[in-house]
């Protein structure tokens, strides 16, 4: 629904400006600013003459730190935007001084900008962070933007540095699939065609930094996407519960009958609020307003109000392109907190997949354990509560998020490859969110994987334990939830009472197997390293999970007797063969080997990388959550 008010209600152009920290992007800001009688009266005076008093060259940077500076006791304004006019239109520029800053301004998306500037100093050229800059461009899909070859005075106006420069830049931008609108070459410390031309470059046919300016096109508010209603906050004034919150895409009218994720209920809208009473009859993307439900239905800050038939995806492990900004590399068992829209929640990245590093575009596969500064990551992020997200080339505004350690932003990333469920079919069929039974495709769904019981058989001295250690290392590192009970452990708590004689074994295999199951059902991957020496024992121990309605996985852990005799880690079996220990299992006990495991891992020959990764390549498969329900 094309909305004509659109066009009225963003008439500024937003651009951001980004650029290598001393290629004058202050400068050429305060230029622009000056040139186009911007400034408020009096500042640049005031300003020059303070530098004069401390005896200090006058800088732009100093301009800018005082508006700057002003700006932050107006408390309505929360990142630094910088309005100018020309006598074609108005704009903000979106200052980015740092590289954090830049980010964060790329990806809130307060000021989701229309538009970037990338200076770059001529006498330096392209540097590395020049190319990263355009990375994050491309990253969170900013098109339009033109390249400002800044500070021509120091190479002597020369037309063939410029060229070169153009040339270099142009062919990275292309390997990112970005064009830019044009290159301009400027001094922005001598106004060379900033607004005037330049004489000195009459060379330059391409027009000032101003017109290219003015050939720019604000971007639409997205009315047309998919509604995604953002809950900030939720007040109460008399009887009425007023949701506040920010219509980041499409549009909403009373009547509508919305769905909010993550809970899945829906109610309709009975009324918009707005501060200023104005057209409540829409609200459209880009609005901040309250509404009214008919119906009161449990809502808080993080929810995303949608319409039924076009809801975002609800999940806790998505894919993700994830720039990584922060010193200290991401580590795959750290916890973060991922911020989206207006929901935040702790998570960890389960699985890096590949890295790019953002200046040479070089890609280096495959499950990485690191990223660090400036390399992009493509992973797999897993949350502790489900998130309500979109892919980012569907709904931009929902597919792109931060990750926060210690309060700080580490990373900033866009969301891929999600899949769509069918919200009526999900609910009908109680599986997200039921109010029912919790049932073990809920807890799948919400843990990413099925539970299951990885039975571990073999002699004593093995190798069991180690396995099992190394395998729930590797399942913990993915981000799912193994546990081991090991017999030495269980043996002496919850079985504390049992010795080894052959009904004492026949218990203990028993409540082991009632205790695998039960965790198997909450969830998790229990993983039992016990000898269990008994076929018939372990058979009951598979009908015991299976009727728990887990996966059952019997792991032969074969090594011949006399090597484990020989590794002897805890001295028993010479303990049993000076007749010290009686029914010692190998030696005066019997063994039986499993006639038909699902996997046998020869310790003897492999080592416990191995093992653990030939469990691993059968086990994998079978954890997998059933996948969601596509339209
Ligand atoms: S099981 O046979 O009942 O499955 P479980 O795995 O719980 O045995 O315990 C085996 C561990 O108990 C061995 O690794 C060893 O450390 C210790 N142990 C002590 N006495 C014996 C014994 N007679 N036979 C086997 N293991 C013993």
């Amino acid at each position: 629904m094309a909305d004509p008010k659109s066009a009225v209600r963003n008439p500024h152009l937003k651009i951001v400006f980004v650029g290598h920290v001393d290629h004058g992007k202050s400068t050429l800001i305060g230029r622009i600013l000056r040139d186009t009688n911007s400034l408020p009266e009096g500042k640049l005076d005031q300003v020059e003459r303070a530098c004069a008093a401390e005896g200090m060259e006058f800088e732009w940077a100093f301009l800018l730190d005082a508006l700057l500076e002003e700006q932050k006791q107006n408390i309505t304004i929360d990142t630094t935007q910088i309005p100018f006019r020309t006598p074609g239109r108005e704009y903000v520029i979106i200052d980015a001084p740092g590289h954090k800053e830049f980010l964060k301004n790329m990806i809130t998306g307060a000021a989701s900008a229309d538009s970037a500037v990338l200076v770059i100093a001529a006498n330096e050229g392209v540097l590395e962070q020049s190319r990263r800059h355009a990375y994050l461009l491309s990253l969170f899909g900013i098109q339009q933007f033109c390249v400002v070859v800044n500070k021509m005075d120091l190479v002597d106006f020369s037309e063939a540095r410029f060229r070169e420069i153009e040339r270099e830049y142009r062919k990275f931008l292309g390997m990112l699939g970005l064009e830019p609108r044009l290159f301009i070459p400027v001094s922005a410390r001598l106004g060379e065609n900033i607004v005037n031309r330049s004489e000195k470059m009459a060379w330059h046919k391409g027009g000032t930094v101003l017109q290219a300016f003015d050939q720019l096109i604000p971007l639409a508010p997205p009315t047309q996407l998919p509604l995604r209603f953002c809950v900030q906050d939720i007040y109460k004034f008399d009887e009425r519960r007023i949701i506040a919150g920010r219509v980041e895409t499409g549009t909403l009218k009373p009547g509508d009958e919305l769905v909010f994720s993550p809970a899945n209920k829906t109610s309709v809208v009975n009324s918009i609020e707005r501060w200023k009473a104005n057209d409540n009859s829409l609200a459209i993307a880009g609005d901040s307003i309250g509404i009214t439900l008919r119906e009161q239905i449990f809502v808080e800050r993080g929810y995303v109000g949608s319409h039924q038939k076009d809801a975002p995806i609800e999940t806790n492990r998505f894919h993700a392109d994830l720039f990584w900004i922060a010193r200290q590399p991401a580590q795959l068992t750290h916890l973060y907190s991922a911020r989206l829209a207006t929901q935040e929640m702790k998570c960890q990245i389960a699985s890096i997949e590949q890295v790019i590093d953002s200046a040479s575009l070089e890609r280096t596969s495959s499950n990485a354990q690191q990223l660090t500064r400036n390399e992009v990551g493509r992973v797999v992020i897993y949350t502790r509560a489900p998130v309500v997200l979109d892919n980012h080339d569907r709904v931009p505004n929902l597919g792109r998020f931060v990750l926060v350690d210690n309060g700080t932003i580490v990373a900033g990333g866009i969301v891929h490859g999600g899949v769509y469920t069918d919200r009526a079919t999900v609910k009908s069929k109680n599986i997200f969110w039921s109010e029912g039974k919790i049932t073990a495709r809920a807890r799948a769904a919400q843990h990413g994987h099925r539970g299951a019981v990885v039975w571990l058989t073999g002699l004593s001295g093995a190798g069991k334990s180690t396995i099992a250690q190394a395998l729930e290392r590797e399942l913990f590192q993915r981000a799912m939830h193994p546990y081991v009970l090991d017999g030495d452990n269980i043996r002496h708590g919850l079985n504390s009472n049992l010795g080894f004689a052959p009904q004492d074994r026949v218990e203990n295999i028993r409540r082991v197997s009632e205790v695998a199951k039960l965790m198997a059902d909450a969830g998790n991957v229990v993983i039992t390293a016990f000898i269990s020496p008994y076929r018939l024992d372990r058979q009951r121990a598979r009908a015991i999970a299976l009727e728990g309605n887990a996966e059952f996985i019997e792991v032969f852990v074969d090594a011949p007797l006399h090597v484990c005799e020989e590794r002897d880690p805890k001295n028993l079996y010479k303990k049993a063969r000076a007749g010290e220990i009686r029914e010692f299992t190998g030696i005066d006990a019997p063994y039986e080997a499993p006639a038909d495991p699902e996997i046998v891992v020869h310790t003897d020959r492999q080592s416990v990388t191995e093992s653990v990764a030939t469990i691993l390549e059968q086990l994998l498969p079978r954890l997998r959550a059933e996948p969601p329900m596509k339209h």
